[in-house]
């Protein structure tokens, strides 16, 4: 039995005390170091001066060809050297996921002689053995291994004792594998925080390249870095916020706290001591001391969101820090000085305000020192397009769909369209298509139906002639009345038809002239068209 015999030959059992200690010295070698590549070097140092080998190579798979990891005993070129999978015997060694051993090279055909040996290798004869770096039962790399020829080897026992070597080298294959794993993981995390945070801090979220964007960046970037007091102005939705934040995160107290008070959102009675704090039994309840929102901006920015709705008593008080930057808490002496920007916003019509006398001209004044206006999306349409992608990938991401695009004809619904709620509700639209898509690509039924148009929808293409011109005529006469603003008789004029014609059309197309009558011109504006016509100014 070989098991006793090897028990008994003493030749044998000094073999085997070798290997052991070879082992022990692989598995260190492997563990000692963080650089992979030198403990593989080692490895093959030490089968170099334990056993009869006379030269090793590792090498390890990379996009479908075998490098080389790690030689000794090779000419220095040999590094450079690539196995194609199922090429030559190391090539067939990973193919296989089998070793293979070659008893004599010099007869071995299949033997690619690509590293030649060195000149102190002389012309002895070689024995060639390969064997698979295993990972998860798949062949990654191979470890060979030239040993000097002797006619008494014993092949299978030393293809098992490289086969140990190699799962050593296997296991500390792994182990950097994930280690680097860990490391790609918390680089992504990294980044994408960082990310995350130069999207909070940034104005490179501000998405929009048309002029009065444009302008809106350099106001921004003119006034950023002072301490003067900011008016943002502009409809609901067009991103004052986003412009405040701006401006605080690209200032000198960009580190300091960003407060935010909605003035419109808490009732008179709370707004003074929101603001300004209050000392312990101000009044019932009281029952300590409270900071207000202006001593927590301390250093920082404060930003008053709809200063337009605040009452008159608290303006004054507002007026008193602008002025002093000072002031006292609810039932407290105590003057409290305050160093705090101020950045306030509003889409209500300010002049009309203080000549209803419900806001303070001086405050106006003192708020009034530098004034952004933000335009509505409906005078930025070069922006449109820009802003429907950006958030086209927000959602995408965010509801885990793969979207890629927006149709042509969906561009010009969105295009076609007033969007009185503005950015906000491009917004809200493209949240709303996203979810409802089931495509790669959003298509105009996606989109919601105040922005779906006879046009868009197709009924003026595959029709009869007959529905074609009378949805071609229904399209025209939507389209005088959107001129006059729901004047029939300037309508008719403009068709060039009487204006008893253009009622009996618009009792016969079921068209609702109200719709088109717009009383408050400066905030919808004359495409206020909740049918969506498509607007063909604004497609130019
Ligand atoms: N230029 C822009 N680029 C990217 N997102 C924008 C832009 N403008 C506005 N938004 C987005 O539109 C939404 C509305 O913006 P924001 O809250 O700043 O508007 P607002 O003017 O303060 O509105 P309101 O007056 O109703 O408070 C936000 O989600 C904001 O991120
Ligand atoms: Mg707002």
């Amino acid at each position: 039995m070989p098991a006793a015999k090897s028990g008994s030959d003493p030749t044998t059992a000094a073999r085997d005390a070798r290997r052991l200690s070879t082992l022990l010295e692989v598995s260190q070698a492997l563990s000692g170091t963080l650089n992979l590549k030198s403990g593989m070097q080692r490895v093959l140092q030490t089968l170099i001066r334990q056993h009869s080998v006379v030269r090793g190579m590792v090498t390890l798979l990379r996009e479908g060809e075998l490098h080389v990891e790690a030689v000794e005993g090779f000419e220095d070129r040999a590094r450079s050297i690539r196995f194609k999978v199922g090429e030559g015997i190391t090539g067939k060694v990973v193919e296989s996921g089998r070793p293979i051993v070659v008893p004599r090279v010099s007869k071995e055909p299949a033997f690619l002689n690509i590293a030649p040996r060195r000149p102190d290798q002389g012309k002895q004869e070689l024995s060639f053995i390969c064997v698979p770096i295993m990972l998860n039962r798949q062949a990654v790399g191979t470890l060979a291994v030239d040993l000097r020829f002797k006619a008494e080897r014993d092949y299978d026992s030393s293809v098992k004792f490289f086969g140990i070597v190699s799962g050593l080298l296997a296991q500390a294959l792994n182990v950097q594998r994930q280690v680097e794993d860990e490391r790609r993981r918390l680089l992504d995390e990294n980044t994408h925080l960082r990310q995350e945070l130069r999207e909070r801090y940034d104005f490179s979220n501000i998405i929009g390249t048309s002029g009065p964007t444009r302008q809106m960046y350099e106001q921004v970037a003119q006034v950023a870095q002072t301490n003067t007091t900011v008016l943002i102005r502009g409809e609901s939705g067009t991103g004052k916020e986003l412009i405040a934040h701006a401006i605080h995160y690209n200032s000198l107290r960009a580190k300091k706290p960003f407060v935010k008070v909605s003035c419109a959102a808490l009732p008179d009675t709370l707004i003074e001591s929101e603001l300004f704090g209050y000392e312990k039994g101000a009044f019932t309840g009281a029952n300590a001391r409270k900071k207000g929102r202006f001593e927590m901006a301390e250093g920082g920015t404060l930003f008053l969101d709809e200063i337009g709705d605040i009452n008159l008593s608290t303006q004054v008080k507002l007026l008193r820090v602008l002025q002093e930057r000072e002031f006292e808490r609810l039932g407290g002496t105590e003057t409290v000085k305050v160093n705090v920007r101020m950045i306030a916003a509003t889409n209500k019509d300010m002049e009309k305000a203080i000549a209803d006398g419900t806001f303070r001209e001086d405050l106006y004044y003192r708020l009034n020192v530098f004034t952004i206006f933000v335009p509505p999306l409906r005078d930025r349409k070069a922006d449109l397009l820009l802003l429907a992608d950006h958030f086209l990938e927000k959602f995408s991401r965010e509801h885990g769909k793969v979207i890629k695009r927006i149709s042509t004809p969906a561009i010009d619904m969105l295009m076609a369209y007033h969007w009185p709620g503005n950015v906000r509700e491009l917004e809200n639209c493209l949240e709303r298509s996203v979810l409802v898509c089931d495509s790669a690509v959003i298509h105009g039924h996606h989109l919601p139906p105040s922005l779906q148009t006879a046009d868009s929808s197709g009924t003026v293409t595959r029709v009869s002639l007959k529905d074609a011109v009378a949805a071609y005529e229904r399209d025209l006469i939507l389209d005088a009345l959107k001129t006059t603003r729901g004047n029939r008789a300037k309508a008719a004029r403009l068709l060039d038809t009487t204006e008893r014609i253009l009622n009996y059309k618009v009792r016969g197309y079921a068209i609702d002239v109200r719709r088109f009558k717009t009383p408050e011109v400066g905030r919808r504006g004359p495409d206020a068209m909740p049918e969506g016509l498509r607007d063909a100014s604004a497609a130019q």
